[in-house]
């Protein structure tokens, strides 16, 4: 048997034995399916397809703030908001958060501009979910600074495009090097554009760094547009992750293999792919339903210390807020390649596209921009000898800062209880200097 089907079949058995369901896998027409049964379970958001798996939405108060969309959340919490639209070069229409000021009012006068890049399966609410005093954003605006939320193409609000519909299997034809090459450099030229700066700060989390690294190393003159680029959870090198998205690496060779498998468009977790992952994650100690429920949970893991339970509804309401399989898979890539670099398409393709048989490395020392990381013990995304390979090949590295606090998880970087402590108020300091 081909490894791949080794692989198929154990990842179906898998299944089988937790759903206690019948059947192994099947081929038909050549193709390798499990039982259909598991095959994209979803939950419909209305008519726009957005994924709320399995979550029951509320257990608090806080049930309402689930389901106000991120620029009612912002006015809802005193704050001005400005909704921009974005069309890239390849068509897809992004939307853009802003918080032009503070809560005290517009002090006028030129302002700092920073655009803030959220991760994978997630979206602006990200910086905007915690309290006023713990959110990034509101911090951002209250320090005078002109703060633009980025939506990475896909999310719940960036699922437009000038010609394809999320229906349509070609608007999934993407991963982060696409966000890198298309979405990033038409943002941040709007933004500029828009405020009349020459330059802003970039503050990204997780995929959001990823995004930058490509972005800058792709076209090394925007990181003449960069006073400084704050990366938490800086993600470049996968190598050592401990995400359970490991268990996606033997496939992530075979990318037509896997995309037929998962279905080449958004990725929806189905429930055998959750009940896998909670297995790993949640036996660990004993946490809420709703946390091993949510894909994003599982994969990045929690530290109950740092989770505010009576923000999880909000959390969850907003999370996961769509992404491509692609994308996945080009995460999965980099565990069994030890490299950073563009998606494998099988070497034949890749001889076609990159006129080799691998894709050629990101080159990161064309990342020449300020840096300041900020990384963690316990991040299952960014281990700390990943992190340092990124920081070997920078250019420019002017802050390597770890969270002096040993639980401190990939996620803890946006909803922890002492986001400010650990990490927001030096990220501000950082950021006075440049
Ligand atoms: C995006 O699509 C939605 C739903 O089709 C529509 O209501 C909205 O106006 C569109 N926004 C843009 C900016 O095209
Ligand atoms: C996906 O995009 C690439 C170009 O990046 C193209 O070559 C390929 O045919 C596309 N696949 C589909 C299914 O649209
Ligand atoms: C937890 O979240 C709630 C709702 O946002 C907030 O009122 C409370 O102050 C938070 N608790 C801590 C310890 O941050």
């Amino acid at each position: 048997m081909k490894p791949i089907y080794q692989f198929l079949v154990t990842f179906c058995a898998l299944f089988v034995s937790i759903d206690s369901a019948i059947p192994m896998y099947s081929r038909i027409n050549g193709k390798i399916h499990c039982n259909q049964k598991y095959k994209g379970k979803v939950h419909n958001n209305k008519e726009n397809n957005l994924v709320v798996p399995f979550g029951e939405k509320g257990i608090s108060s806080y049930r309402d703030d689930a389901d106000l969309s991120v620029p009612d959340l912002i006015t809802k919490n005193g704050y001005p908001v400005e909704i921009h639209h974005v069309v890239t070069k390849d068509g897809y229409i992004l939307e853009l958060h802003r918080i032009p000021h503070g809560r005290s009012g517009d002090p006028g006068g030129k302002k700092p501009v920073v655009f803030l890049q959220h991760g994978f399966l997630a979206s602006s609410a990200d910086w905007i979910m915690n309290t006023p005093e713990k959110s990034l954003a509101y911090q951002l605006a209250d320090k005078n600074y002109d703060v633009f939320l980025g939506n990475a193409r896909g999310n719940t609000y960036s699922r437009n495009h000038t010609t394809l519909s999320p229906k349509d299997v070609r608007f999934w034809n993407f991963s982060y090097h696409e966000m890198a090459i298309y979405d990033v450099p038409a943002v941040i030229d709007h933004i500029l554009t828009t405020t009349g700066e020459q330059k802003l700060f970039y503050i990204g989390h997780s995929m959001g760094t990823v995004m930058f690294w490509v972005t800058m190393s792709h076209f090394p003159e925007y990181n003449a547009k960069i006073r400084l680029m704050s990366a938490l959870a800086p993600v470049a090198y996968v190598t050592h992750i401990k995400s359970p998205i490991r268990l996606l690496a033997p496939f992530a060779t075979e990318a037509e293999l896997v995309l037929k498998f998962f279905g080449d468009h958004e990725f929806l977790p189905h429930r055998g792919f959750i009940n896998i992952f909670r297995k790993i994650v949640c036996q660990r100690e004993p946490v809420g339903e709703a946390i091993c429920e949510n894909v994003v949970f599982l994969i990045a893991g929690f530290d109950k210390a740092e989770l505010n339970e009576t923000m999880l509804p909000v959390i969850l309401g907003h999370t996961p807020a769509g992404a491509s399989t692609h994308t996945l898979i080009h995460f999965a890539q980099g565990i069994n390649s030890a490299q950073f670099r563009p998606f494998d398409y099988g070497k034949e393709e890749n001889l076609k596209r990159y006129g080799q048989e691998e894709p050629p490395p990101y080159e990161l020392a064309k990342v020449s921009a300020p840096i300041a990381l900020f990384w963690a013990d316990n991040d299952w995304l960014a281990a700390k000898i990943d992190v340092a390979a990124l920081a070997s090949q920078l250019q420019n590295v002017v802050l390597n800062y770890q969270v002096p606090f040993k639980k401190f998880t990939h996620l803890d970087f946006i909803f922890a209880i002492d986001s400010d402590k650990y990490v927001y108020n030096n990220v501000l300091e950082t950021m006075e200097k440049y």
